[in-house]
């Protein structure tokens, strides 16, 4: 039987509440298969630090280097504020120890009737589709900070193997579609000598390993406005720096209507190669959304379970390399956003605009799986 063992990490605010019920989407999936995945749950990030003094401990950074996959909710939030170490140092930290270097986020719309919750007009956003890799591992997340009270110093640094690696990630995945996905490397060559580096590799890297796969540089400023402007001229891949990534990846939720939506898979290798391989023959990966722990909606059941469920859906495909069963969960979802309840009002939380709450969609989402997967 297929499965695995699997650490859970919630973390803070709306973690815990989205992250409980994707397990009840991960229940059905072992209820439809007869695979079992071995849970373990853990602390980290405001929680960890109420109870250890710290955001991670020793002990959960060893654990998520010997599980096949780390399920996270999110850390973070205004009661523990940003002197360190604060909530998300956790989360970096088991970035950095598991070595997941490339941070899978794609941007796409989870349902046909998603497009109208985009502020951008219709024929604009339609058919937007591309997935963005960032670097997980380095650039000005890491290094020897300098924190002093007058002055402070964030060190940007790559060297050729964490360029390499992940752009390898991105050639792979543009080689999963026929015709290959064009890829673009995204950065700021124009300024910075962190990313002149990152240029020069990126191009070798793909002149030599995926001759066949088409790439472009782009800037990251002008991508920011291209987003808005012309966002389906980037379907395929896009690769970029860890601070990019970042702020480019949130931008992801602003096209497509809401941070609710959106999951992601930081991985320690690209899939369909035996880079970063796991127990069960997967991708070694953590899982979690793009979104933050919400502290503004917290505690009130109106967190959007979505982007939750589909970053389990992610884990099943890389760390399990269960895709019937991923694809099912991305169904069910897309049914649920494009369907109506019994009293005639849609199935959605208030970023969308509904009046559900968490559990009246997460039970909508189990219902389509169930009957997806036959169970
Ligand atoms: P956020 O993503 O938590 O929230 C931004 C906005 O989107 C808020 O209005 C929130 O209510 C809304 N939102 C986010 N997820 C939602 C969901 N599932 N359903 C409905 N609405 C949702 O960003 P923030 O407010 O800037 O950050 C809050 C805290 O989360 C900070 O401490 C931040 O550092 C942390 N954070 C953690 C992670 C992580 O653990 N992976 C990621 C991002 C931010
Ligand atoms: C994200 C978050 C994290 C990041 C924080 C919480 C450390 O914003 O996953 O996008 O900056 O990487
Ligand atoms: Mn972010």
């Amino acid at each position: 039987a297929k499965g695995g063992r699997i650490l859970v990490l919630p973390g803070d605010h709306i973690g815990p509440e989205v992250v409980t019920e994707a397990l009840k989407v991960l229940d059905i999936v072992e209820q439809a298969t007869g695979a079992k995945f071995e849970r373990e749950f853990d602390l980290c990030g405001g929680c960890a630090l109420d109870k250890h003094k710290d955001s991670v401990t020793e002990e959960v950074l060893k654990k998520s280097t010997e599980v096949d996959a780390v399920f996270f909710g999110s850390a973070g939030g205004p009661e523990w504020g940003t002197v360190q170490p604060n909530p998300e140092s956790g989360l970096l930290r088991i970035r950095k120890r598991m070595q997941i270097f490339a941070n899978l986020r794609p941007c796409k719309f989870a349902s046909k009737t998603m497009v109208e919750r985009s502020p951008i007009k219709r024929e604009v956003i339609e058919g937007v589709d591309f997935m963005l890799i960032r670097e997980n591992c380095g650039g000005a997340y890491y290094g020897n900070k300098v924190e002093e009270a007058d002055y402070a110093c964030d060190p940007w640094e790559y060297s050729r193997p964490e360029i390499e690696r992940v752009a390898r990630v991105a050639g792979a995945l543009a080689l999963q579609h026929d015709p290959p996905l064009p890829v673009w490397s995204v950065d700021k060559a124009n300024v910075l000598a962190n990313s002149r580096v990152w240029r020069r590799i990126v191009t070798e890297i793909f002149e030599k390993e995926f001759p066949n796969v088409k790439l472009q540089h782009q800037l990251a400023d002008s991508l920011a406005m291209l987003f808005i402007t012309k966002p389906t001229a980037f379907n395929g891949v896009i690769v970029t720096d860890n601070t990019f990534g970042d702020i480019l990846s949130d931008e992801s939720g602003g096209l497509t209507g809401s941070l609710g939506l959106l999951p992601s898979a930081s991985l320690a290798g690209a899939p369909g190669t035996d880079l970063g391989r796991n127990s069960v023959g997967g991708v070694i990966g953590l899982y979690e959304p793009v979104h933050g722990s919400a502290p503004d909606i917290s505690g009130k059941g109106l967190a959007n379970p979505v982007a939750q469920v589909l970053s389990l859906a992610m884990m099943l495909r890389y760390s399990f390399n269960m895709h019937h069963e991923a694809d099912s969960i991305e169904e069910a979802v897309a049914k649920v956003l494009d369907s109506k309840a019994d009293g005639g009002l849609e199935i959605r939380t208030g970023d969308l605009g509904g009046k559900a709450t968490t559990k009246d969609m997460s039970e909508a989402i189990q219902a389509e799986v169930k009957q997806l997967l036959k169970v």
